[in-house]
């Protein structure tokens, strides 16, 4: 348990607020690509707390700037886009992409007004399907090798989804490894091979057992967790009665994403941003090790659960979820249907905007939470200090080198479960047909 003040450190995110400031240090998920794909490449963006307009000027290079007009504060969302950056429809005031006054054609010819004027702009950068921003203060750190920049474009799919609830208690399901035997367990199993691009529908590991009945057969995993130079890595173990173990690696990656197995083929990098205090987006960049990701299909099969251009999912609170009790009964644990992402949301939404950790009872299971916020604790009184020294990815490590992370299924001997996560994945590594080598 902890007190409301220890809550609040952790989960607000506005400038000046600790958390908030921490985040502010890592380049963070703004926008989809996908989403600047139109005659008029100009969206809003609120990250953070602070409301932004991403566009892409004339040039085809990105900006983001503050969204409200310094002259009497419209919305430069509907900014006419010329002159390599966004003029504002009122006055016809024109800012360029580091948020600069560039122009007051209605102001007195001679007048200098436009050079005091300069609004709060970030810096962006693209990869692999999404806009990245960097918010906080000098230069942005280089990005790391992790497998989703590493990747190329053709191995990596991207998509985003709303949630309404503060950021913390979205990353927090992913690192709480025994929630899947519950919240996803499925009463009866599906072919695997109808599983493509979806989470848990894989066999497990070399194995013909679906990962729906490994999971729901072996409810208590023990869970292991180490700090590395990216964050935390979670080991979940799942002991079987004939002398194998399933072992199931997940990461977190600092400060909010996580980064886990989706399939044999695939893995998820995913990204908790926060929009303000009580809703946030998952960014997630699915990489694959084998083939090339089949980009249309899984962008369908999402957009069929969300809309656009909020990318709100269909199934929310206002409409409790889909929640069916026959299917509660027969097929599923939650009763909300067979996508993941909704059980996931609702276990994270219903929390409240802010979950009241001052009333929570935290189990052995939850070690990987504990563990994190205390890394998150540290963070904060460094970044108080004025420092980023030790804050995983801003040291002094060579960003090159923090590759990966190890997310994967294994099945073997008990007795060697730490070699098999390794070997596993080395295999996997070292039959892609980009360079995966860590
Ligand atoms: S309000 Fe934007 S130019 Fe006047
Ligand atoms: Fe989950």
């Amino acid at each position: 348990m902890m007190s409301q003040e220890q809550n609040d450190q952790l989960t607000r995110v506005g400038p000046g607020a600790p958390a908030g400031d921490v985040l502010r240090r890592y380049w963070q998920p703004a926008a989809l690509s996908d989403e600047l794909v139109s005659e008029r490449p100009v969206v809003p963006v609120k990250l953070l707390g602070e409301d932004l307009v991403l566009f892409r000027d004339n040039s085809g290079k990105l900006g983001l700037i503050d969204r409200f007009c310094p002259h009497r504060g419209v919305d430069l969302c509907f900014g006419r886009r010329e002159d390599d950056g966004l003029r504002c429809p009122f006055h016809g005031w024109h800012f360029d992409r580091t948020g600069q006054c560039v122009e007051q054609p209605g102001e007195p010819e001679k007048s200098q007004m436009h050079t005091q004027i300069k609004v709060t702009s970030y810096p962006v950068e693209e990869r692999n399907g999404i806009v990245f921003a960097y918010m906080g203060p000098g230069d942005p750190p280089p990005f790391p090798a992790l497998d989703c920049f590493a990747a190329p474009d053709s191995h990596v799919f991207a998509f985003k989804g709303l949630w309404e609830c503060n950021w913390l208690q979205a990353l927090e399901v992913g690192i709480d490894p025994a929630h899947a035997s519950f919240l996803h367990r499925f009463l009866q199993d599906e072919d695997p091979n109808e599983g493509y691009g979806k989470q848990f529908r894989d066999r497990a590991a070399n194995t013909d057992i679906p990962m729906t009945q490994l999971l729901r057969e072996y409810p208590r995993p023990e869970i292991k967790v180490e700090e590395t130079d990216y964050g935390l890595r979670l080991i979940a173990l799942r002991h079987m009665p004939d002398g194998r173990s399933h072992v199931r690696v997940t990461n977190q990656v600092f400060p909010e994403a996580i980064c886990i197995p989706m399939s044999n083929e695939m893995t998820i990098t995913q990204w908790h941003v926060p929009i303000d205090d009580e809703t946030c987006y998952w960014y997630s960049m699915f990489v694959s090790f084998g083939k090339p990701v089949d980009k249309t299909l899984m962008r369908e099969q999402r957009l069929k659960e969300h809309r656009l251009p909020d990318y709100a999912p269909l199934r929310n609170k206002r409409n409790n979820y889909g929640y069916d009790p026959a299917e509660q009964r027969d097929l599923t644990y939650t009763g909300m249907g067979l996508d993941i992402n909704v059980h996931d949301q609702w276990a994270v939404e219903s929390m409240g905007p802010i979950q009241d950790r001052t009333r929570e009872h935290l189990g052995r299971t939850d070690v990987g939470i504990s563990r994190y916020r205390r890394l998150m604790r540290a963070a904060i009184a460094k970044v108080a200090e004025g420092s980023t020294e030790g804050l995983p990815m801003l040291g002094e490590a060579d960003l090159a080198e923090v590759k990966g992370p190890v997310a994967i299924d294994a099945i073997g001997p008990s007795d060697d479960w730490d070699s098999l996560w390794r070997d596993s994945d080395a295999a996997r590594r070292t039959a892609c047909s980009w360079d995966a080598a860590l």
